[in-house]
C-alpha cells in the first residue's frame, strides 16, 4: 500500500493559489525530495498532508487513513518536522522527549524505553541533560526529529531539515533519513536548494507557484526533458578509432573529447545501448568506461522552474 498519497489538493489563501491541483505519492521505504523555490507551496502541502491545514478541494491519504475522514488516526501514523519548532529554552533533551512522550500516551517503561531508543538513534543520548537553548542548530535537527519518531509513525514529513545545517550535520542528517527509509518509513523531504537533497532522495516532486512540474526519479524527468542521453565512453583503442566506430552506430550524435574518452549525445534504449557496448567489445576496442553523464538535480530544476515568484 502506498504511505503518503496526495490526491489533488488545492488551497487558497484570499486571491493566492498556493497549492493547485496537487498529486504525488510516497511509497513505504522510499525518500521523495519536494523541491521548489521560496513561496512556491511546500510547506502549505506538508500542512495540509499533516493535518495543520485544510484543503479547499482534494485529500491526502497516510498509510491509507484521510486527513479529512479521519484526522486524528491520520496524524497518529504521521510525523511532521516542521521548519522552524518552538521548545521552552530551560528544557533538557530527556525532559523535552520525555515531554512528547507523554503527549503520544507512553506511559512507564515504555516511555523510558521508547525515549532511549530514539536519543540512540539520533545520537543524542550522551547529550540527554544539555538545555535545549545551549544546542547547535544541528543538534536541534536532531531532536525535533527524535520527537517526530517517538509514536514511530509510517509517513515523515520534514519540512526543510537541512536549513542552516553545516556540511558535518548535512551528512549526519542525511544517514538518518536513510537509515528511516531502510527502516521501511516514508520520507517526504523539502528544500529549495537541490543539492541539499541530491544524494539521500530516491525521487522528487518539483513544485512552482503552486503546481507540480514534475514527479519522478531523477533520471526519469531528466529524460523526459532531454530526449537524448549524454554518453561517455572511454577505450583502451585511439580515440580516432574509437570515434570512427561509434560514427557508423545508429542514434549518436555530437561526439566530442572528454577526458581521455568521448562523450556524445545518444537517442535510444537500454536495449539499444546495451547491444552497442557489446560491438565495440566485439570489435577489440577494449572498452574500460561505459557510463551515463553525470544527471545534475540543478540543471533539472532550473530548466523546469521559471523563477518566477508569488
Ligand atoms: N496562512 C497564510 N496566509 C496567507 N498566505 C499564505 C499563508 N501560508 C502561506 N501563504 C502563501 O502561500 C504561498 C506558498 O507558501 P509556502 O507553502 O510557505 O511556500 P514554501 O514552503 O514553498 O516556501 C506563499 O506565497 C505564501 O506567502
Ligand atoms: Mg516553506
Amino acid at each position: 500500500m502506498t504511505a503518503l498519497e496526495v490526491r489533488g489538493i488545492t488551497k487558497t489563501f484570499r486571491s493566492l493559489r498556493a497549492v493547485d491541483d496537487v498529486s504525488f505519492t510516497v511509497e513505504p521505504g522510499s525518500i521523495c525530495g519536494f523541491i521548489g523555490p521560496n513561496g512556491a507551496g511546500k510547506t502549505t502541502t506538508m500542512r495540509i498532508c499533516a493535518t495543520l491545514e485544510l484543503p479547499d478541494h482534494g485529500d491526502v491519504l497516510v498509510d491509507g487513513v484521510s486527513v479529512l475522514e479521519d484526522p486524528r488516526r491520520a496524524r497518529r501514523k504521521l510525523g511532521f518536522m516542521p521548519d522552524n519548532y518552538g521548545a521552552y529554552p530551560q528544557t533538557t533533551i530527556r525532559e523535552y522527549l520525555d515531554f512528547y512522550a507523554r503527549a503520544y500516551g507512553l506511559t512507564g517503561k515504555a516511555r523510558k524505553t521508547t525515549v532511549d531508543q530514539v536519543m540512540a538513534f539520533t545520537s543524542l543520548g550522551p547529550l540527554e541533560e544539555k538545555l535545549i537553548n545551549t544546542l547547535s542548530k544541528g543538534m536541534k535537527q536532531r531532536l525535533c526529529l527524535a520527537k517526530t519518531m517517538l509514536h514511530d509513525p509510517a509517513v515523515l514529513i520534514l519540512d526543510e531539515p537541512a536549513a542552516g545545517l553545516d556540511p558535518r550535520a548535512r551528512v549526519e542528517l542525511r544517514e538518518l533519513v536513510k537509515a528511516l527509509g531502510a527502516m521501511g518509513k516514508a520520507l517526504l523531504i523539502s528544500s529549495h536548494i537541490l543539492t541539499e537533497l541530491a544524494e539521500m532522495c530516491d525521487g522528487v516532486a518539483v513544485i512552482e507557484s503552486g503546481k507540480l512540474l514534475a514527479r519522478g526519479r531523477v533520471g526519469e524527468i531528466q529524460r523526459s526533458l532531454q530526449p537524448h542521453a549524454t554518453m561517455y565512453v572511454r577505450a583502451l583503442c585511439d580515440l580516432a578509432t574509437l570515434e570512427k566506430a561509434l560514427l557508423e552506430e545508429p542514434g549518436i550524435a555530437n561526439i566530442r573529447g572528454e577526458r581521455q574518452g568521448l562523450v556524445f549525445d545518444y537517442t535510444g534504449d537500454d536495449e539499444a545501448l546495451a547491444r552497442l557496448l557489446e560491438r565495440l567489445v566485439a570489435r577489440g576496442l577494449k572498452p574500460v568506461e561505459f557510463a551515463g553523464g553525470e544527471v545534475k538535480l540543478e540543471d533539472i530544476f532550473m530548466s523546469l522552474t521559471q523563477g518566477k515568484l508569488q
